[in-house]
């Protein structure tokens, strides 16, 4: 592996180095990645590069690319080990969006959750109110799987090696277990009531009495490591057709779901056109509806290209203010206009103009934060946990995968299908129950996004690819974490393109969101410097310290193609290039 510099950081981790001798960003940067080392975050390589979020699932990539596979086979083989190693945030029971970039051609590969086909608009709601619960735990909560069609169909098109090896180290992983590690063991902790429901559960992540399992405890899970041979074996059918699909719908039946083999046999992966901006001559591209990731951050970059951010400084007052409040007008629009381009027209191309973004930058004022009554907020506060995975792979050719994977919140409906070890997601949150209501990231939805047979819900996640003045792979990158995924791949590019910081700060920089619905701006760690803060609180802003929960995982191309990987110091991801 061909590194280069990690001096700051690595003297502080492994030496000991003296806190007051580090100024007061580095110090921040410092207590970001205390205790862990720089390395297993950041690589450089000439041949290949992966960046994901845990060190099986780059093990599992690298383990393709080592047998003379591609870029799709060590995305299939990532796609699967996540599944398995990350099963709170996604899994075979989800699904997801995979950015392409392949000999010079950008496309989007949709495999989100389809609405099950006995689904209707009404269905969260009772006497005309919002049953919350019902949309996030339990068999109503699921939307049609459709990550496996997806990783199997980007395999099926454009991979090299047969399916069953690149499965390999996931089937491996599943059957013989891994300790399992803080974050998981906190999601287990957290989703451990939900979890002790639903008996296929209970008994893969609980222990005795329903204690969670621990940090350090194996986490065996023999049934989704046949469910995974099923699948190597016998490609899309080993899931949609035969045993598994019999058992999610009898296990739907019985618990009350909708989800019968019709529509798993019916699922259908869409092949999207992305959308595509630029930002001051750097061409940007996302993933288009049913997320609204792509089209806000196209929209957000074209509010502040009119600015120079540049010198007024990356988190000074002022550009934090302006950054926070294109963000806020981008998801007042993303309520209104945002949903499934296949059932409702989306005005994406009015949304990433550069025309329309000259005239919401005349809301802005330079020093104060947006009166309310421009956009009235209708509601709330809701809890916003972490969740989802993204993993970016790329060559020295340039070819490029860029995929975010989920099953929504921790552990989706809670709902572990008997037989199959399967963790149903709870994707159906992400529809607006009605329109005005928030779901689980406290985003607010419209009527665009109601729910509807064979709908998928609005998403945010945004796999995404930036390009040089010259047309070439410059970056991708990726994150999870809800509404906040759009705002910190916008925030990263920013950081790349207009205020030239290098990838490592990029990742690593102390992230805001603004959603508008809370009117606030969420920050952090590492959090602003103080002194900022109190600017913005006079301009008018409120200030909430709680992370943001993104996980951001980057490529870069750097000089002589050097390809540099950064995987987001603020959890267990891993870089890993040659
Ligand atoms: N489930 C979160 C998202 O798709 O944005």
């Amino acid at each position: 592996m061909f590194k280069l510099s990690t001096i700051l950081i690595l003297s502080f981790a492994f030496f000991g180095c003296s806190t007051k001798d580090l100024s007061e960003s580095e110090l921040r940067k410092a207590e970001l990645i205390e205790g862990k080392v720089r390395e297993q975050y950041e690589a450089y390589g000439k041949k290949y590069m992966i960046a994901t979020q845990g060190g099986a699932t780059t093990r599992a990539a690298k383990f393709a690319l080592d047998k003379g596979g591609n870029i799709f086979d060590a995305a299939t083989a990532a796609s699967f080990a996540i599944s398995v190693e990350r099963p709170h945030s996604t899994g075979i029971g989800g699904g997801g969006f995979m950015l392409i970039h392949n000999n010079g051609k950008t496309e989007a590969l949709d495999f989100r959750e389809m609405a099950p086909r006995m689904a209707n608009k009404n269905m969260f709601l009772e006497n005309g109110k919002q049953v919350k619960e019902r949309s996030l735990t339990g068999p109503l909560a699921s939307g049609t799987p459709g990550l496996v069609a997806g990783v199997v169909e980007a395999h099926r098109s454009r991979g090299k090696l047969p399916l069953e090896l690149v499965m390999q180290p996931a089937i491996e992983l599943a059957e013989k277990g891994f300790k399992v590690y803080p974050a998981l063991a906190k999601a287990i902790d957290t989703k451990k009531d939900k979890l002790c429901k639903f008996k296929a559960s209970k008994e893969i992540f609980l222990k005795e009495d329903c204690k969670p399992l621990e940090a350090g405890d194996l986490l065996v899970q023999k049934d989704l490591a046949n469910t995974l041979r099923l699948v190597a074996k016998k490609g899309r059918d080993g899931f949609y057709k035969g045993f598994v699909a019999k058992s999610i719908a009898k296990n739907q039946k019985e618990l009350g779901g909708l989800i019968t083999t019709k529509d798993l046999a019916g699922y259908k992966v869409k092949n999207r056109k992305p959308v595509v901006g630029t930002y001051k001559g750097h061409k940007v591209v996302s993933m288009p509806p049913p997320s609204s990731g792509g089209t806000h951050i196209i929209q957000i970059l074209n509010i502040l290209e009119g600015y120079d951010l540049k010198a007024m400084g990356a988190q000074s007052a002022k550009a934090v203010h302006l950054t926070s409040t294109a963000m806020q007008i981008a998801f007042a629009d993303r309520a209104k206009y945002m949903g499934d381009s296949d059932f409702v027209t989306v005005p994406v191309e009015k949304l990433t103009s550069k025309k329309y973004a000259a005239g919401l930058r005349k809301l802005i004022d330079n020093n104060k934060a947006v009166e309310s009554s421009k956009f009235p907020v209708p509601f709330h506060r809701v809890p916003e946990p972490d969740h989802t995975t993204h993993f970016t792979i790329m060559d020295g050719e340039g070819n490029i995968v860029s995929s975010t994977q989920t099953i929504n919140g921790w552990f989706g409906s809670a709902v572990t299908v008997p037989g199959t070890g399967i963790v149903m997601n709870n994707e159906m949150d992400d529809f607006a129950s009605h329109v005005g209501g928030v779901n689980l990231f406290g985003a607010v939805g419209g009527a665009n996004n109601l729910v509807s047979p064979r709908k998928r819900p609005l998403s945010s996640m945004s796999p995404t690819i930036v390009f040089d003045k010259q047309d070439k792979p410059l970056m991708a990158l990726g994150t999870p974490s809800g509404t906040r995924i759009l705002t910190c791949v916008m925030q990263t590019t920013l950081n790349v393109l207009e205020h030239e910081m290098n990838l490592w700060d990029a990742v690593s920089a102390t992230r805001y969101h603004h959603q508008w619905s809370p009117e606030e701006i969420r920050v952090g760690p590492p959090y602003l410097d103080p002194k900022v803060e109190s600017e913005l609180k006079a301009m008018g802003h409120k200030i909430n310290h709680k992370s943001l929960g993104c996980k951001i995982q980057a490529i870069k191309v750097e000089k002589d193609g050097v390809l540099h990987g950064v995987s987001d110091p603020r959890e267990e991801g891993m870089s890993y290039g040659i």
